[in-house]
This record gives C-alpha cells, sequence and structure tokens, in this order.
C-alpha cells in the first residue's frame, strides 16, 4: 500500500495515510516519512493508538531519543517521579505520578502552560531536537489544541530590509526563559546547570529542504552584542509575524492521533483548556544530527 499525504494547510502540513506506523519500518518507509517532512514540516497521522513500546519503536527509525527539558527535572533538587518506563518519553500531561489530576500550583501545571508559549523543543540545547511525535491518549472536550507556524514560510515572507538587517545575528536559546517569565523560578542550583544557555543564528538553513528560515520562540533570551531590550522586542516582533494566524495550522486532536513535526523548522504551542480536566498525551523525540556548519558562527565552525 503507497503512503498517501494529503495538505493540511496551504503553506505547510499533510495528513498521512496509507501505511501503519505501529508495524515495523521498511528503509524505504522511513526515507518517504522524511522526505515528507522535509517538505511539510508536519505529518498528521489518524485513528493509530499506539502503546509506548510501539511510539518508542516507530521514533527509534528517525534516530537517536532526545531526553530534552527532562534533564532539568531530574537534576538534584527535582522531581523524580515519572508515568512511563522510558525516561524519553515525555508526559504532556496534567496527571501526576499516582494517576490523580496534578494540582494548580504543581510545577506539572506550569508545564502545561510553559508549552502554551510558542516554541521549539530542546532549541536550548546542541544536538536540538530534530522530531518531535506527539499522541494523544486523553482529550479534553474543549479546548487544547496544539498548533503549529513554519520558520521558512516566515523568513520568505520578510521584507528584504529585514532580512538583510537580521541576517547575521546570533541568539541565545536557555532551557529555562519561558519558565522564568511564568514566575516559575525556584529551581535550585543544579537544575539551572543542567542545561547551559546555547547560541543559535538567528537565520539558518534548514538541512532538509535546502530553505532558509528564522530560528526563535520560548527560549530565545538574547542577541549577541545588542541591547536585552531591543533584542526582546525584536525576538517578539517577529514571533508574531512567523506566528500570523493566516499562516498557522490549528490542530484539533483526536484520541489516537500522532503528529510529527520538525523542530529545526517547525514553532508549535498548546492552547488553553481546562487544567482540571484530563489532557494526555505522549511525547517521543529524535535528536538532530550534529550541528550543519552554516548554523555555526565562522569561529565555532573553523574550531
Ligand atoms: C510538546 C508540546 C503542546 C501541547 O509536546 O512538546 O509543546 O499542546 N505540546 O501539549
Ligand atoms: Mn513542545
Amino acid at each position: 500500500m503507497a503512503i498517501r499525504f494529503t495538505p493540511l494547510h496551504a503553506d505547510f502540513g499533510a495528513e498521512m495515510s496509507g501505511i501503519d506506523i505501529r508495524e515495523p519500518l521498511a528503509a524505504e518507509q522511513v526515507r518517504a516519512i522524511d522526505d515528507a517532512m522535509n517538505t511539510y514540516g508536519v505529518l498528521l497521522v489518524r485513528g493509530q493508538p499506539m502503546t509506548p513500546d510501539q511510539q518508542m519503536a516507530f521514533t527509534r527509525s528517525f534516530g537517536p531519543l532526545d531526553l530534552g527539558f527532562r534533564r532539568v527535572k531530574t537534576a538534584p533538587g527535582g522531581d523524580t517521579g515519572h508515568r512511563f518506563a522510558y525516561a524519553e518519553l515525555a508526559d504532556i500531561s496534567n496527571v501526576q505520578p499516582d494517576e490523580t489530576i496534578a494540582a494548580r500550583e504543581s510545577r506539572k501545571i506550569v508545564s502545561n502552560i510553559a508549552n502554551q508559549i510558542w516554541h521549539a523543543d530542546s532549541s536550548f540545547q546542541k544536538p536540538r531536537a530534530r522530531y518531535s511525535m506527539l499522541h494523544a491518549v486523553v482529550v479534553p472536550e474543549h479546548g487544547g489544541n496544539t498548533e503549529f507556524a513554519d520558520q521558512r514560510n516566515a523568513w520568505d515572507r520578510l521584507d528584504a530590509h529585514t532580512q538583510e538587517r537580521i541576517r547575521d545575528l546570533k541568539v541565545e536559546h536557555f532551557a529555562l526563559h519561558s519558565r522564568f517569565m511564568l514566575g516559575d523560578t525556584d529551581y535550585t542550583e543544579a537544575q539551572i546547570a543542567a542545561i547551559p544557555p546555547v547560541v543559535w543564528p538567528l537565520v539558518q538553513t534548514h538541512a532538509g529542504s535546502g530553505r532558509k528560515h528564522l530560528f526563535i520562540g520560548a527560549h530565545a533570551r538574547a542577541i549577541e552584542g545588542m541591547v536585552v531590550a531591543e533584542a526582546r522586542m525584536l525576538l517578539w516582533d517577529l514571533l508574531e509575524h512567523t506566528t500570523h494566524p493566516d499562516h498557522v495550522y490549528s490542530h484539533r486532536w483526536q484520541v489516537g492521533d500522532l503528529v510529527i513535526w520538525d523542530n529545526r523548522c517547525m514553532l508549535h504551542r498548546g492552547r488553553a483548556f481546562d487544567l482540571g480536566e484530563r489532557r494526555e498525551l505522549r511525547r517521543s523525540t529524535t535528536l538532530d544530527a550534529p550541528v550543519p556548519a552554516d548554523s555555526e558562527s565562522p569561529a565555532e565552525a573553523t574550531a
């Protein structure tokens, strides 16, 4: 059976059908999905409920696994409870290890809310995340969509003057920046040190499609050589431009959906829902290849 792709939005995204992603993949199926990811940036598979084992096996077909923000959670002083047998399977839910819904005051709820700020998963580390794969297990009756925007499209839509002005800028990303913005500041020194900030070029070339793109989001906190206030305003302006409603795909979840996105070039965010109502998704994530040459500053590239 041939894999089929049906566009989800005029700019990017497709629904993939004609493949059972719970079965082991042939090499040519992995290639077909990689090719489609490079074109569409977001792929949706509907109606295929997966066990954690099946999700991890599928994810591993696309590269090594990313641990991401869990390194902050499990550093000394953090919590250790986890609902899954796999450390690399992120618990994107408002549910605690004892299966009850987390209290409003808990860090679990802060995590849900932090995911509602536009971001790219693990943009705060090198290598960063390549594919995130988010699988819906329990969805709320209202709200809780996940939205996507394409940072390649955003670059293409910038005027030539702005492109020229920002082309060589370097941006610092820090894992806890979005938490601090939400007033969630009570982390131990070990947690703060668990993921040191990294610098990424603001404008990069997507290795999979050869297209230029912005690389911003909730972890971006500073621009090298620029006053903080000016840098943050520029980052906000670029984020507003990137996420203009005409260029956003908003995914309404059904149980058994898997959505895959390319963190190198896409931004995503969760949308609000009743935090007292159960919402359970599981995210597995692959690591990107070691940093592409044009994504490093000249000094780093020749080092
Ligand atoms: C994620 C994420 C948003 C959501 O899983 O990485 O940001 O809607 N999720 O839960
Ligand atoms: Mn995310």
